[in-house]
């Protein structure tokens, strides 16, 4: 591609109206907006894999130089995502995968190691004993199977742990908060939940309050999103227990889309690190989340101020001419 060409990244997105997508949303305009000469096109499913797959089929006919997509469910993606990287547009596969390794590259953490270590802490937590309810994301997108994967390896050392109940809450709260409701709980409830991400964790927190009133259950949950009702306010306000950081990559994807279009080396699988966030650690996050937050509205003041003068510069100039000309 030469430089003055115009670009065309295209991304596909399964469901957009979530806090952490919106977040994902953000991070990927503010790179786009370092680059010059970048056409974005954005489509969002709707958690719905056959609207996503006719949007894809619409991107296609854009003839876009890379695709960027995270996709709703592995299974039933799997064959549109492989007819488009076999036609030869470079595909960046972003926090959900499809059941191939037809891609350019991967960005987003390891979803087994998320699960993992979230088996691990609780394991840990419970002192080994215990019982626990999982509650699961849409069963056939690949972050809700590798989550569940990674929990019982890390839990299958754990003799005395009871981890095999598990409801679906297909990632959203009120889907999540339906199946609590009707799910028949033990008389003293659960040690622990692992909800696969915090909203759903919020959910397993209202609805254990109102069935148990004040009660011991750890409710941990991923993603640790800063924001009111997100993660970190719902661990420093004590209604979940912990979270495990899941980064939404959307910077790295746009970073890894134009190092593949203009040429350049990236990483095959580029994993975003994952940690445990719990009343250990909330404060320092807390602080360090609402330090970024202020140098971004700095940033967002300074660019606003370098176009404001490069308008009053080109209207200078264009005075400046009309002078010279007549
Ligand atoms: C957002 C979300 C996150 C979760 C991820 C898994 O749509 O549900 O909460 O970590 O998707 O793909």
């Amino acid at each position: 591609k030469r430089n003055e060409e115009t670009i065309t990244i295209a991304f596909s997105q399964c469901v957009g109206s979530d806090a952490w997508r919106r977040n994902m949303l953000e991070e990927m305009k503010r790179e786009l907006s370092l680059n010059k000469n970048v056409e974005f096109v954005y489509q969002d499913a709707n958690n719905n894999s056959l609207t996503q797959i006719q949007q894809l089929r619409d991107i296609a006919k854009k003839k876009p130089d890379l695709i960027i997509i995270s996709p709703n469910e592995a299974a039933p993606l799997t064959p549109i995502v492989d007819s488009l990287f076999k036609a030869g547009i470079p595909i960046v596969v972003t926090d959900r995968k499809t059941t191939s390794n037809k891609y350019s590259a991967y960005v987003g953490a390891d979803n087994y190691q998320v699960g993992y270590k979230a088996g691990e802490y609780l394991g840990s937590k419970l002192n080994g004993k215990g019982n626990i309810l999982q509650i699961t994301g849409l069963p056939l997108s690949s972050a809700s199977q590798e989550r569940e994967k990674g929990f019982y390896e890390a839990l299958k050392s754990f003799r005395n742990i009871k981890h095999n109940t598990k409801i679906n809450g297909q990632w959203i709260r009120e889907n999540a908060e339906k199946a609590l409701l009707t799910h028949p709980f033990p008389v003293n409830g659960y040690d622990a939940i692992f909800a696969f991400n915090d909203q759903m964790a919020l959910a397993a927190h209202q609805v254990v309050a109102q069935l148990y009133g004040n009660q011991n259950t750890r409710i941990i949950g991923v993603d640790a999103l800063p924001g009111l009702d997100n993660g970190i306010d719902l661990i420093y306000n004590k209604k979940i227990y912990a979270s495990l950081l899941y980064p939404t990559g959307g910077k790295e994807c746009i970073q890894t889309a134009m190092a593949i279009i203009s040429g350049r080396a990236y990483e095959k699988e580029l994993l975003l690190e994952s940690f445990v966030v719990d009343s250990t650690n909330v404060h320092a996050m807390k602080v360090q989340n609402d330090k970024l937050i202020t140098q971004q509205i700095d940033i967002d003041r300074q660019q606003k101020l370098l176009e404001d003068q490069k308008r009053v510069f080109i209207g200078q100039q264009r005075t400046l001419n009309f002078l010279v000309i007549s």
